[in-house]
């Protein structure tokens, strides 16, 4: 058993993170630990400020200009779950692609039985969308349009241009599902004209877990979009009914402040060490990952190296099961990834590993070059056992 780690499973969630975080998380909870909005007192006022804070920090990093219109929840799945079930009613036309997550899949089958048209473009077998295909599939009258950014199994990237001017030219709405590539991959929610952007705080953006949000794009009429929750917001208490203002509209309950504080530390932490050099070393691990495990006798590895993705990388191994392969990385060299399906089954039967699945090494923005090579050199050996 190796002692030290070397962590590649970004994609799931972040670790590290970043040295400010949990110092942010517990100052919230010994300094500022009031129920943000609920009171006058100055622990109330402490609390609401950081929350405040992390919102403007978030804005930045998004592209958000009016920090109002970014709603924390607890996770992506919630935010994907407040567009799908508030915007969708039976006989409208949903569009998605074969390259989405079960956050998306699921909601939209369960809509699918109650009526709603749900049409899923098929992606390509290494991992990219045919746009075109997409394009046609957006035909006027189309609701809306949820794709992801990058899908969690080969880390593709979605040409977004493309499918904003699609979706524009139908009338339609654009969800984009930004788990993968928040705070990893630029994004600018207000000048790309996208109208949702669903995010996990605790993968690119380096935050706690419980930790999310839905950023709405400016031209949205929130007015046509219901809360998934309703309850208490601190504002407007004299009301039995829920406030139509942003962002309290979307935020029923006492919000997770410690996990906030945490993502706002993160947050900073990424504007300071700037977003282009974190993208940059990441790019720098995927080309490693890419060529050497191609290059390693009986790996297979599946996405595209030409096309624009994210640290992620999946790939095979003759003659041994996924299963097996992970629990010797982690047993003999302290290698932590994720093995299987990735909660992503459309994904697998896109690219043909349905229902085994992959070895997927996700690297984040604090591994080096040098663990990447043990990485590989491990790979070769368990490789060269089957
Ligand atoms: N969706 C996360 C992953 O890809 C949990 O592992």
């Amino acid at each position: 058993m190796s002692a030290q780690v070397i962590y590649l499973d970004h994609a799931a969630t972040s670790w590290p993170k970043p040295p400010d975080v949990t110092a942010a998380m517990s100052a919230f909870l010994e300094k500022a630990g009031g129920n943000p909005g609920r009171a006058g007192h100055r622990l109330s006022i402490a609390a609401a400020r950081i929350i405040y804070d992390t919102r403007e920090a978030l804005a930045e990093l998004l592209g958000v200009g009016d920090p109002l219109r970014l709603i924390f929840t607890k996770n992506a799945t919630e935010a994907i779950n407040i567009v799908l079930q508030g915007c969708l009613r039976p006989g409208d036309r949903v569009v998605t692609t074969g390259m989405e997550h079960n956050a998306v899949m699921r909601p939209l089958t369960a809509l699918a039985q109650q009526g709603v048209e749900v049409v899923v473009v098929p992606g390509a077998k290494d991992g990219r969308l045919p746009v075109d295909r997409l394009e046609a599939a957006i035909t006027p009258g189309t609701r809306l349009v949820v794709a992801a950014h990058a899908n969690n199994v080969t880390g593709t990237i979605l040409p977004l241009a493309e499918v904003v001017a699609a979706v524009r030219r139908a009338g339609a709405e654009l969800l984009v599902d930004a788990a993968q590539t928040a705070g990893s991959v630029p994004l600018h929610v207000d000048e790309m004209g996208i109208d949702y952007l669903a995010f996990s705080g605790h993968k690119g953006l380096l935050g706690p877990p419980g930790t999310g949000g839905l950023a709405i794009g400016r031209s949205v009429r929130t007015d046509a979009l219901p809360p998934l929750l309703r309850g208490g917001t601190g504002s407007r208490s004299e009301s039995l009914t829920q406030p139509e203002y942003l962002p309290d509209k979307y935020e029923s309950g006492t919000p997770n402040g410690v996990g906030l504080a945490g993502l706002g530390a993160a947050v900073r932490y990424i504007l300071k060490r700037g977003l282009a050099a974190i993208q940059a070393h990441e790019e720098e691990l995927r080309r490693l990952l890419y060529n050497g495990l191609s290059a390693s006798e009986g790996v297979t590895v599946y996405g595209n190296a030409s096309s624009a993705g994210t640290a992620v990388v999946s790939f095979t191994i003759k003659g041994l099961q996924v299963s097996e392969v992970g629990e010797r990385l982690d047993d003999d060299y302290g290698i932590l990834c994720r093995v299987g399906l990735h909660c992503a089954p459309a994904v697998h039967r896109t690219i043909g590993t349905f229902p085994d699945g992959t070895i997927r090494f996700a690297p984040g923005p604090f591994i080096t070059v040098e663990e990447i090579k043990r990485a590989l050199e491990a790979v070769r050996e368990v490789a060269g056992s089957a």
